[in-house]
């Protein structure tokens, strides 16, 4: 029996004499898993009639109005789903074969994954998938080791495979003006109090049972009362200010700094920068390596520009990420595969 709780998948509980349709419906937990913005999980599937494949609808009831307007990383987090959903029907199956918005009268549908008939056995891949249910964001300070530079090729291919740009941003000069880019866009944004409701709506005291957002523990808040507060300071104050400076000496002192860009700026691209996010964290997750986000300056729709410039990138960002060795995260709840069937 699979419990409903995403996180409590095994592999060995894949029933391999199912139906192909039940086993696909095994197969979207790993799916669920993904990261998305604010944990909202604005994701759909539904598995094909005969179970030759999936297709992955997003959910535009769960998007961010006034943080993601465009959408942009709504597609972004469906993209790390998308990845997720591959890895795994790969895993435990054959080959799978990918189209991108296969539909252009329904743009809510994003992908349509079908089964091929040849096993693949990509032994690269099979270790991002067994990453799936070890990778957390983890936004704590990190250890003051140096990541290797072979892991950062690594990663640098693994962005490559989906048609992204991972750009590492050295520390020194470079590095502190993309952090202090990163301080404004946390300013400008808090500035906003639909921006801070917004937030607040999906931060939940930590003995919440709901199943999407972020509890405060993920915010380092372990405290139950710190955390039964934490939603109503994000709504009443201005405290961009405060988060801004503390952001920017993260970003400063972070072992690696990266930002992943893409050549172009529309959903096609958003959807490959999420799959290229995913592997990108599944690899550090395998090296022991913990990500966290600073998005500020690229959700600052006027600093995007400036950041670009700022880090020397080729194309639009889409993604800061800051990398290091730590061993805090907790897993962030997920709404179980029954919910997320259409
Ligand atoms: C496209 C995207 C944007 C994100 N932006 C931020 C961000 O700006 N700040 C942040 O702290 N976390 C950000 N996150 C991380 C999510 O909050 C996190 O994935 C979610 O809460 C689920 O937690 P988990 O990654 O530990 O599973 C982002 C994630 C995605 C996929």
């Amino acid at each position: 029996m699979v419990s409903s709780d995403p996180w409590s998948i095994r592999e060995q509980d894949f029933p391999a004499d199912a139906t192909r349709w039940e086993q696909l419906r095994f197969i979207l937990h790993y799916a669920a898993l993904a990261p998305s913005s604010h944990n909202t999980q604005p994701w759909k599937f539904r598995i094909l009639h005969a179970g030759e494949g999936v297709e992955l609808y997003c959910d535009s009831t769960r998007g961010l109005r006034v943080a993601d307007p465009d959408r942009r990383e709504m597609l972004l987090s469906c993209g790390a789903a998308l990845l997720n959903l591959r890895l795994a029907m790969e895993y435990f199956g054959p080959r799978v074969y990918t189209t991108l918005m296969p539909d252009e009268d329904e743009p809510d549908l994003l992908a349509r994954v079908d089964w091929g008939y040849r096993a693949l056995g990509d032994a690269a891949d099979r270790l991002l998938f067994r990453n799936i249910v070890w990778r957390h964001t983890d936004r704590s300070p990190f250890q003051d080791w140096n990541i290797p530079q072979h892991l950062i090729t690594e990663l640098q291919q693994e962005a490559a495979k989906e048609g992204s740009i991972l750009t590492f941003v050295a520390a020194g000069e470079m590095r502190n003006r993309v952090a202090a880019l990163i301080a404004s866009g946390c300013e400008r944004q808090t500035e906003d109090p639909e921006f801070r409701r917004e937030l607040a709506d999906w931060v939940h005291p930590n003995w919440s049972e709901v199943e999407d957002g972020m509890p405060a523990y993920a915010f380092g808040m372990k405290s139950y009362v710190a955390s039964a507060v934490a939603p109503i300071v994000l709504r009443s104050f201005n405290w961009g200010k405060w988060a801004g400076r503390e952001m920017a000496e993260m970003a400063a002192a972070a072992p690696a700094l990266a930002i992943l860009s893409t050549a172009e700026d529309r959903p096609a691209a958003w959807l490959a920068a999420g799959q290229a996010l995913e592997r990108v964290l599944l690899r550090a997750c395998a090296e022991g390596v913990r990500a966290s986000f600073l998005n500020q300056p690229v959700q600052v729709q006027e600093l995007r520009g400036e950041l670009a410039a700022a880090a020397n990138l080729q194309g639009t960002p889409q993604l800061v990420l800051r990398l290091g060795y730590a061993f805090h995260a907790k897993a962030t709840p997920r709404r179980p595969v029954a919910a997320l069937l259409c």
